[in-house]
């Protein structure tokens, strides 16, 4: 780019993801909309179904731009699901009030095969929301598009539902691992066409959701975390070399390290349960943190807030930081709550 070029306002959240270090760290929300907003509660209820409103690019955008409207966070993140992946491999994706995400039919051995072919143009509406958005952000709002992590994608693939301990998909690896491979290797594939078809669309940032990474002992997390996302990762750059990656292998705790060693992503967001002294000791190499304040703190308001936003920025002095919650945020979450955040987190 020439300098002539070069935005004249500058995105703080990608200043920090190329090093720089801010006083007040620029701040974004996980589920940033969703149901906590009484604007996001009445888009909602006129859209039809939860995957009706993924996939209808003028409201799908609209309440993409809600929470920048009124909270003037420094990132929009796009309005979708990591649920339509399997939608786009061919599975029936419903949500049901709650229930949480229903997926049919449930995969096995032998029909996992059917589920191999990834077809981009079922998701071409969410990139028109891309579009949309991306016309319409302020200038200092930096673009983040998404999805879930190979593992925790097929974690719902194969249980059809959501699940606490993940023991239909770790079973199924088990006894099933070539099979489980091939489903693997199908998610790394079609997540990389579809993030790069994001950032073709406008995104300037990708988050790489793994939900369920912490459950694993440190064979699988291996096996089914980190190589599968090395590979995401490095498919994902060579397609989109000026893309920003962040990945949020949730909770992994003692494998954090050797996961960022290996996945060298932008950025890596921390869970609630993660010690940032720890990760920061243990990381010697340039990786930017995002996190991590605990979801309930901003439920409970007060004191916990105060002190929880000032445990934060302390643990994370001194380092490129992005402010953000250790999980998403929480629907019972009261607004004058993210309200007072937003004042602690901008106040030197
Ligand atoms: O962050 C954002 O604002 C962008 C949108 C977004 C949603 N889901 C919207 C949503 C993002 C980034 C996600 C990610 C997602 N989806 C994850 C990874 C992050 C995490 O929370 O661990 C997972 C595991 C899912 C799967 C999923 N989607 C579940 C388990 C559920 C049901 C639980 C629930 O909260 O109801 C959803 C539904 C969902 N995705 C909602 C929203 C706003 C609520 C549905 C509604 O409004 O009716």
């Amino acid at each position: 780019m020439s300098p002539a070029d070069k935005p004249s306002i500058r995105k703080k959240m990608l200043a920090v993801l190329e090093g720089e270090t801010f006083a007040s760290p620029p701040l974004w929300l996980m589920r940033q909309a969703g149901r906590y907003l009484p604007e996001y509660r009445e888009v909602r209820a006129t859209a039809g179904s939860f995957l009706d409103l993924c996939f209808n690019p003028r409201l799908a955008a609209e309440v993409t731009l809600q929470p920048i409207r009124r909270f003037g966070f420094d990132a929009a993140i796009l309005f979708s699901d990591i649920l339509v992946l399997p939608h786009a491999l061919g599975q029936k994706v419903s949500f049901e009030e709650g229930y949480g995400p229903r997926l049919a039919p449930v995969l096995t051995e032998t029909t996992i095969g059917d589920f191999a072919q990834f077809k981009l143009g079922r998701l071409s509406p969410v990139l028109e929301t891309v579009e949309l958005i991306k016309a319409a952000l302020p200038a200092e709002t930096t673009f983040i598009g998404f999805c879930g992590s190979p593992w925790t994608v097929a974690s719902y693939m194969i249980a059809g539902a959501g699940s606490k301990d993940l023991a239909a998909v770790r079973l199924f690896a088990f006894r099933h691992p070539s099979a489980f491979s091939r489903l693997i290797d199908t998610l790394v594939c079609a997540s990389i066409d579809y993030l790069a078809a994001q950032a073709e669309s406008g995104v300037e940032v990708v988050q790489i959701f793994d939900s369920w990474a912490g459950l694993l002992p440190p064979d699988q997390f291996e096996a089914w975390c980190i190589e599968p996302t090395v590979r995401l990762v490095e498919g994902l750059r060579a397609r989109a070399p000026d893309l920003k990656i962040i990945c949020f292998p949730r909770e992994a705790g003692s494998k954090l390290q050797s996961f960022a060693k290996r996945v060298r992503a932008d950025g890596l967001a921390l869970g609630t349960a993660e010690d940032v002294g720890v990760v920061r000791s243990q990381l010697g190499f340039d990786v930017v943190l995002q996190g991590n304040l605990d979801p309930l703190s901003l439920v409970a308001g007060g004191q916990a807030l105060e002190d929880g936003v000032r445990r934060v920025r302390e643990a994370f002095a001194g380092v490129p930081h992005i402010f953000n919650l250790g999980h998403g945020i929480l629907p019972e979450t009261p607004i004058s709550h993210v309200e007072r955040l937003v004042q602690l987190v901008r106040t030197n």
